[in-house]
């Protein structure tokens, strides 16, 4: 199949791969995009993009993706991913530190740029942002998922673990101190903020996972469909968006 036949199959109709409570939202904004850049082959950037999860399917769908990971491990078995899915020659693994990201890619040579659950991990979440605004091409989008302060505070309060709550209600960075996994998490004001300081505007907002690591596992894995509608039904809604365990910010360098 030819670059055109992939892009052509898929014009206007790009469906994302099967729909789970953590994809579901963000492949929807994502296959809005798309659609909305009329079926046109993208320059998609995917930093910390692990395994591939997003980028494969992107590329499936069309698009040229460049992934670049800090894992060398993370990138093998995106490589591998990409051969299996017939892709290989769309994908492009980089490894390399999201903190040096300015050194890694063209300033203004990308379409579409995710970051999706890096930020609450990089030394620097400001010189990121800005990284990947200046990768974006005017007009360009980006997808930009972060952990939630809220859904942290409400998980540790439920679990007994009061003085953790009140740690991560209290920090300045919403991290629960050295043992904590993630050095930061956010709140919608603090995300915004991050996004519009880059010379990035917001669009769109959306909690991913409101009820999804609420429910017990009967009630989620029974089911499904029914928690991906809910998912997406409550998404947009403050204040449900607000309590979900990530939020997903979509934004776009103006042109
Ligand atoms: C939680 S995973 C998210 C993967 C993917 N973005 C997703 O949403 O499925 C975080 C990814 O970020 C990568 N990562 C962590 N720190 C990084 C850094 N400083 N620079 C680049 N990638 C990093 C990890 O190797 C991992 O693949």
């Amino acid at each position: 199949m030819t670059r055109l036949d992939r892009v052509e199959q898929t014009r206007g109709r790009f469906t994302g791969p099967p729909l789970t409570p953590r994809t579901a939202v963000i492949w929807s904004v994502l296959r809005a995009e798309l659609e909305r850049r009329g079926g046109i082959e993208l320059t998609v950037l995917d930093v910390g993009g692990g395994t591939g999860g997003f980028a494969v399917p992107l590329a499936q769908a069309g698009h040229r993706v460049t992934v670049v990971d800090a894992s060398p491990d993370a990138l093998a078995a995106l490589t591998r991913r990409a051969a299996e899915a017939g892709v290989a020659d769309r994908v492009r693994a980089v490894q390399g530190d999201g903190d040096a990201l300015a050194g890694l890619v063209e300033p203004a040579g990308v379409d579409l740029v995710l970051c999706h659950a890096v930020l609450e991990v990089v030394d620097d979440p400001v010189s990121v942002v800005t990284a990947l605004a200046t990768a974006l091409r005017p007009g360009g989008a980006a997808s930009v998922l972060v952990a939630g302060r809220a859904a942290a505070v409400l998980a540790r309060a439920m679990n007994g673990h009061l003085d953790v709550a009140d740690t991560l209600a209290t920090d300045p960075a919403g991290t629960a101190g050295a043992r904590d996994t993630l050095r930061r998490r956010y709140d919608v004001d603090g995300a915004s903020a991050l996004l519009r300081a880059a010379g990035l505007v917001v669009e769109e907002i959306h909690g991913v996972r409101v009820l999804a690591d609420l429910l017990p596992a009967a009630v989620a894995d029974g089911q499904p469909g029914a928690l991906v509608e809910l998912e997406r039904a409550l998404a947009g809604r403050p204040p449900y968006r607000d309590l979900a365990a990530q939020l997903h910010l979509f934004a776009r360098r103006p042109a």
